[in-house]
């Protein structure tokens, strides 16, 4: 079965039609920018313009960057404050006519990872930790997922712990890998303060193989450790894999 795919992010619109057995792409990922104002409804006209690239009449999973309950966006710490409370589901089920399934984008990231990427398999408590523009969760518990953590939002020094450790700030801040690395591991020490996971996932852009060897030699976890492998695509896979299944 084929679902259309489409992962809102700070920068760029992605979608692309996903095997939802395989995780595959069954076409090339077409991306448009995000547009500046970044409004519920100039992103819906952008999820319009994928969803007629492809000409598509079906089912879609979409993520959104921000707590996602019963097709209300309930948050917007890095999205216009607009969408607090749209009811982004009949939105875009409306604008789009077809239906819309909507998720969180690091529960999206982390579905996609459990089913197909480093997370493959992984059994127990596995926390899927995506570091971006901010720092978003997912939690699995023998592969199922407990929806809507927000781990990016632990305090840490006395704010929210993705101003401390996210690759935004790690740039804004001009931070090594190194320095930025002894910031994420504060991060990871708070976490497994808090919880026992047996395996925690980076992703995000963080996770890319080339930038994993610049910092991954400075973290160390009670937890296995692993590095996402989708990257770009897991957005989109999980969001599709949501919606077949919901
Ligand atoms: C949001 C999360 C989101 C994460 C990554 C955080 O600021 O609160 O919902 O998953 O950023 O985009």
């Amino acid at each position: 079965m084929e679902v259309l795919g489409i992962d809102i992010g700070g920068t760029g619109i992605k979608g692309a039609p996903v095997n939802i057995k395989t995780g595959e792409l069954t076409a090339e990922r077409f991306r448009i920018p995000t547009p500046e104002d970044a409004t519920p409804q100039s992103i819906a006209q952008v999820v319009l313009e994928i969803v007629e690239h492809f000409n598509w009449k079906g089912m879609i999973g979409c993520t959104v960057p921000a707590r996602v309950e019963h097709g209300l966006v309930r948050t917007a710490t890095n999205i216009h404050a607009l969408w607090i409370d749209t009811p982004v589901e009949k939105l875009l089920s409306e604008k789009t006519g077809c239906k819309v399934t909507v998720i969180n984008d690091a529960d999206a990231a982390g579905i996609a990872s459990i089913k197909f990427g480093a997370g493959m398999g992984s059994n127990g408590l596995v926390f899927f930790i995506t570091v971006g523009t901010g720092i978003g969760s997912a939690m699995f518990y023998n592969q199922v997922l407990i929806p809507g953590t927000e781990l990016g939002h632990l305090r840490l020094k006395g704010d929210a712990a993705e101003l401390y450790a996210s690759d935004r700030t790690r740039v804004k801040e001009g931070l090594s890998w190194k320095r930025w690395a002894a910031r994420f591991q504060k991060y990871l020490d708070r976490i497994e303060f808090l919880f026992a996971p047996d395996t925690i996932i980076i992703g995000g852009g963080v996770s890319r193989a080339s930038k994993v060897e610049l910092y991954s030699k400075y973290l160390s976890t009670r937890a296995n450790l692993q590095f996402a492998t989708l990257e770009n695509e897991a957005g989109i896979i999980g969001a599709a894999c949501f919606a077949g299944e919901n």
